[in-house]
């Protein structure tokens, strides 16, 4: 059983649907492109209770979750508790994610590499705490807020302005850190770490990186610049301190752990953990991961992650571009209609469903990212064409998407 309902899901339901161990895949609410591959149950995915009774009633042997809402709120604990195997961290493990003050703390007690912070309560504190920093600036909120409750203050002015926005309530100050970012996925089962694969999301709305910050407008896979070495240190000095931080007190992280990383002129540094797949790193990431998927999440589950091996990874390169609907990330323009993804996936690209419902027989629009678009190539120029491609054989009036993902990596390809 798979708990969610965006792109990131229906690319998890489709790697898993072609697992040999998979011989039946409900999902928990699903959407229509989800329906292709699963059997959707419209639950509520963040409520324990609802899940718990659905995974016993569907005699489910694995419950994959792809959110974060759903960990924060416990349902990884409520099915444990009652025995179902499930691939997602625990509430406590999730403040990773949840909280970016327990992540920069957990950081500081165990010496990994991370921009320098101080935490605040209240607006005055954060006020005064400014002076310990040079611009520009980082302000973030410290619970979950979607990619969207941080600002990167370039003067004083505008970031006693976002304080004042934000109010009296929990705050990281932080170190603007400079360098190039990329996403690890690690598999984790409370000792043990694996690599799963590397990726750069875009997480600005517009073409040269500009305009707000978005969930994400598109992927590739794997990130280069993240070279083998960097990917070690990484692991060395970042992410497996940390999983054997968490499980030595008491809260070992079981499933997957991304860890946002800034390549800086020091090595790289973590500027975030999410607990869960990045979305759309996860559309990106899942054609390229070869063998029996659900098996190896069932294994992480189980704590069994010994027995993984390795993991295949083909083809070389991926790229994920995002059709959104105009007016995102601010009220996207609800109900526009989509057709032409049959003919978008005539090439063996794919068509993943973030936002979609279905009305009246006709698929429309129904959340602000729509539609995460996915070719794989021998280079990471031929699974760009490629993805452009499909996406110029979409029928989508209502939407727009950036012309330019992996714009960085193809300049230096150019080089
Ligand atoms: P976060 O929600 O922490 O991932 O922050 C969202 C985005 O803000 C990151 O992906 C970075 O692009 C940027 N960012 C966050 N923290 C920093 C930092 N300390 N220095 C530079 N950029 C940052
Ligand atoms: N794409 C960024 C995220 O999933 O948080």
């Amino acid at each position: 059983m798979l708990l969610g309902s965006g792109g990131r899901e229906d690319a998890l339901a489709w790697r898993l649907r072609q697992s040999p161990s998979c011989g039946r895949l409900v999902a928990a609410p699903g959407n229509p492109g989800i329906e292709r591959w699963a059997e959707c149950v419209d639950i509520d995915p963040a409520n324990p209770e609802a899940v718990v009774a659905l995974a016993q009633k569907e005699q489910v042997e694995l419950v994959v979750i792809g959110p974060e809402a759903p960990l924060t709120a416990g349902v990884a604990d409520a099915l444990r508790a009652h025995g179902i195997a499930v691939f997602g961290p625990s509430a406590a493990a999730a403040q990773l994610e949840g909280s970016k003050g327990f992540t920069k703390d957990l950081c500081t007690s165990h010496n990994i590499p991370t921009a320098a912070y101080v935490r605040t309560e209240t607006a005055a504190d954060a006020r005064e705490a400014l002076d310990g920093f040079a611009l520009p600036v980082v302000i973030k909120a410290d619970g979950l807020a979607a990619g969207k409750g941080v600002t990167i203050a370039m003067t004083r002015a505008e970031a006693e302005e976002a304080i004042a926005a934000a109010g009296d309530t929990a705050l990281v100050i932080e170190e603007f850190l400079e360098g190039e970012e990329a996403s690890l996925f690690v598999l984790a089962d409370g000792g043990h770490t694996l690599v799963l694969a590397s990726a750069q999301d875009h997480k600005r709305v517009g073409d040269g990186d500009t305009g707000p910050n978005t969930g994400g407008m598109g992927a590739y896979s794997p990130a280069p610049i993240l070279t083998p070495e960097l990917e070690e240190r990484a692991m060395a000095e970042i992410v497996r301190p940390t999983a054997l931080a968490m499980a030595a007190s008491g809260m070992p992280f079981n499933g997957i752990l991304y860890a946002g990383l800034m390549l800086t002129r020091d090595g790289p540094k973590l500027i975030e953990y999410n607990v869960r797949f990045g979305d759309p790193e996860c559309e990106a990431i899942m054609p390229r991961i070869a063998g029996d998927f659900a098996e190896t999440l069932a294994l992480v589950a189980a704590g069994r992650m010994d027995e993984i091996g390795t993991i295949d990874l083909e083809p070389a390169s991926t790229m994920t571009v995002i059709v959104a609907a105009k007016g995102y990330p601010g009220t996207p323009s609800k109900g526009g209609s989509i057709s032409g993804l049959d003919e978008a996936e005539e090439d063996g690209a794919i068509v993943f469903q973030a936002g979609t419902t279905e009305q009246d027989g006709r698929l429309v629009a129904s959340g602000g990212r729509v539609l995460a678009v996915t070719a794989a190539g021998e280079t990471l120029r031929d699974a760009r064409d490629a993805v452009y491609a499909a996406i110029a054989k979409i029928d989508f009036a209502d939407g727009f998407h950036r012309g330019d993902i992996g714009w960085r990596e193809l300049e230096r390809l150019q080089q």
